[in-house]
């Protein structure tokens, strides 16, 4: 077992332990570290990059990535890609994951509707996300919403405060902090919505243009 390095303390004192992303998404293949594997079709890892750079932390599988086994491919997928390519951010440089890797959901009818992940669900799966980023040891690391945030730092800190800016935690890689791409689809006014996808736009425009000092 290693101690996380890259974890806040407040969330996973340990983290898997693997020499490779390929080892560990085969430990999490069998993860029954909470009970959300029950109702999912199967685990969501990480993807990408192994000498990635960037790794972006999103909040935990959908419907369509539930079925695929990949993150990131559903709608706020495809926003998310269109506004990497708008940032001049190649997700082929990136490693893309979660915070939780199972999805959870409510059932209404033959829909499955996103259900938050809780802070447990949370802290019991940084057990995989702690190990990813040690393994990949990312020159920066950009949470995409508050579970994101709150699987790195714990309940101290807040989103909107810290959005679009730089975080340097001790012992641990930068985060820049930003919005879920799937909060841009919830926004109805039109507006608002265009202002807030410039706003991301230029957030992933900085982990873009980021280098370590
Ligand atoms: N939302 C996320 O947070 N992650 C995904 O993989 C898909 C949607």
């Amino acid at each position: 077992m290693n101690i996380a390095a890259n974890v806040g303390p407040a969330l996973a004192l340990e983290v898997a332990d693997a020499d490779s992303i390929a080892e560990l998404r085969h430990q999490a293949e069998g993860c029954t570290r909470c009970d959300l594997y029950r109702n999912a079709t199967q685990i969501v890892f990480g993807e990408g990059s192994v000498k990635a750079e960037i790794v972006l932390i999103g909040e935990q599988p959908g419907d369509q990535e539930d079925l695929t086994g990949r993150p990131f491919v559903g709608p706020a997928g495809r926003l998310l890609d269109h506004c990497l390519d708008e940032a001049g951010l190649d997700r082929q440089r990136c490693f893309v994951t979660n915070a939780v890797k199972h999805f959870k959901f409510t059932s209404r009818g033959k829909r499955r509707l996103h259900s938050k992940p809780n802070a447990g669900e949370i802290r019991r799966c940084a057990w995989w996300l702690g190990a990813e980023l040690n393994i990949l040891q990312p020159k920066l690391v950009v949470t995409l919403g508050a579970s994101a945030l709150y699987a790195l730092l714990g309940p101290k800190a807040k989103l909107t405060p810290e959005r679009g800016h730089i975080l340097h935690p001790a012992n641990r890689p930068p985060i820049l902090v930003t919005i879920h791409p799937s909060y841009l689809l919830r926004i109805r006014d039109k507006e608002e919505q265009q202002r807030q996808r410039r706003e991301f736009v230029s957030d992933l425009h900085k982990a873009a243009a980021f280098r370590p000092s």
